[in-house]
């Protein structure tokens, strides 16, 4: 991992020279909070978004996938709590009038705060402690007092009168809602029994006032959601088994470092939670929230079955016995884990008195996995023979072909995106009918037969855990 200090602009520099991450609308001036993936960008956001739900479905017997739709019933957000109490804590600077969240501002000056404070304990922590706390613009201490403000994000659908603000749907703010409210069709149409879990991937809206960070907080994410019914007495047991579940999947899955991670206990739980950590990770800015993992009692079923009139209890096949199951959950941003898995990947070295960098990602998260080089590009029967070779691995692998420059700058290219193998096809090739391919990490070559050369990638690609 670079140095901390400079390591997030580098990083941003990358993303956007390699085509990972573009500011969105850049044409007109970037859009607040908002950012588009690249052709490498989505390829890693795919690997990362395959892996998870590698370990939360395909792994777990007990655990079926959803796809819920965006828009959904506008009495959802009423029953799940987001309309009276979704906000952040904000004020404004009275002499820049910038506003910030002040969770944030007192974190930073070393002050436990979270969202989830009253507006009133969060006043009285502000102004406590006006000597630590300054305005990240002007450096002025002259604060407007706390307000909450709602993060939901309105739309006019399906509402065709002329005030349409009175009675918005909502692009959802999590993803979870749709779990809640499909729980009964998953249990009638398939074969789980509780305990079980529903995992989801999509997007989800919120509007974020602090527009930092790049793609640590945006106003559109998508978010990867497993929520876990349980017996109520079961609930802290299950509980603490997801919790070592979601670690394991970081250290041994995503490849990230034990000392890169750490737990986070909530003091402050939010109006659902009976218990609440967050996994955070060494962002280039910090230790901050990665993931949440969070044991939230019978209130989201509870809160459904009353404002919808149904009836959310779980009916034991065994034993007859009727109970509203509890839920844990476990709730993640893509966006997130890939600014952790680019930040974990980030590596400078020497070479020789010149720099490298390389992106030395898991190779099962890489965007690319092999990329095919005929050594000189005037050469017909290097080249002819370099595209047959790619075009029999673009089967099985996502790979690139490239004959541009020479191929001290191509191996560059690809050290810079995570490419794990280049192949190159030279004079030897055209006898020998091996080719050379060079790691990435220990940048060797070693000649491979043409003939092997899809097996050995796919042994390769799959040996370590990176
Ligand atoms: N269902 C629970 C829930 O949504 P949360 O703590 O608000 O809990 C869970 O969000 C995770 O979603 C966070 O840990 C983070 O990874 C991601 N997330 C939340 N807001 C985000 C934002 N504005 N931009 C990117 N990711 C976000």
């Amino acid at each position: 991992m670079a140095d901390k200090n400079d390591s997030m602009d580098k990083i941003v520099s990358l993303c956007k020279r390699r085509g990972f991450v573009f500011p969105s609308s850049e044409i007109y001036g970037g859009y607040g909070a908002i950012y588009d993936l690249g052709p490498y960008g989505v390829e890693l956001a795919n690997a990362v978004k395959r892996e998870w739900w590698k370990c939360m479905v395909q792994l777990r017997q007990d655990i079926v996938g959803l796809d819920s739709s965006i828009f959904m019933h506008p009495k959802i957000w009423e029953a799940s709590g987001h309309v009276a109490g979704f906000a952040d804590p904000l004020t404004e600077c009275k002499v820049c009038h910038v506003r910030s969240r002040v969770d944030h501002l007192l974190e930073e000056a070393g002050i436990e705060a979270d969202e989830k404070m009253s507006e009133e304990q969060i006043n009285a922590l502000l102004f406590a402690n006006l000597d630590k706390i300054k305005c990240p613009s002007c450096g002025k201490k002259d604060f407007t007092p706390v307000r909450k403000f709602n993060l939901l994000v309105k739309s006019n659908l399906g509402n065709f009168a002329d005030d349409w603000s009175k009675e918005p749907a909502y692009l959802r703010g999590e993803t979870c809602q749709g779990i809640y409210v499909n729980y009964k069709n998953v249990l009638d149409s398939s074969r789980v029994q509780v305990p079980f879990g529903i995992a989801q991937i999509g997007k989800a809206f919120r509007n974020e006032i602090t527009a930092r960070q790049f793609i640590f907080r945006t106003r559109e994410f998508e978010q990867m959601e497993m929520q876990y019914f349980t017996r109520p007495e079961n609930e802290m047991e299950e509980y603490e088994k997801l919790r070592d579940y979601r670690w394991q999947y970081y250290t041994r899955h995503l490849g990230l470092a034990e000392k890169n991670l750490k737990w986070h206990k909530h003091k402050n739980l939010v109006f659902y939670a009976q218990e609440a950590y967050d996994i955070e990770y060494a962002f280039p800015f910090g230790f901050k929230e990665l993931e949440g993992v969070h044991a939230r009692g019978d209130y989201d079923l509870t809160q459904h079955a009353k404002y919808s009139g149904k009836d959310l209890s779980y009916t034991d096949p065994k034993t007859g016995e009727k109970f509203v199951p509890h839920i844990i959950e476990s709730s993640v941003g893509v966006g997130r884990t890939v600014l952790a898995v680019l930040t974990e990947a980030y590596t400078e070295e020497d070479l020789d008195g010149d720099q490298r960098i390389v992106m030395k990602f898991p190779k099962k998260l890489a965007p690319v996995k092999a990329a095919v080089f005929p050594l000189l590009k005037n050469k017909p029967e290097l080249v002819s023979l370099a595209k047959e070779i790619y075009d029999a691995l673009k089967l099985d692998f996502m790979c690139e072909f490239d004959d541009n420059g020479n191929v001290g700058k191509r191996y560059r290219r690809q050290d810079e995106i995570g490419t794990p193998y280049c192949i190159t096809v030279d004079f030897e090739t055209l006898e020998s009918r091996t080719v050379t391919v060079r790691d990435r990490d220990t940048m060797e070559q070693i000649r491979v037969a043409i003939t092997d050369l899809a097996g050995w990638l796919r042994t390769n690609l799959s040996s370590d855990s990176k």
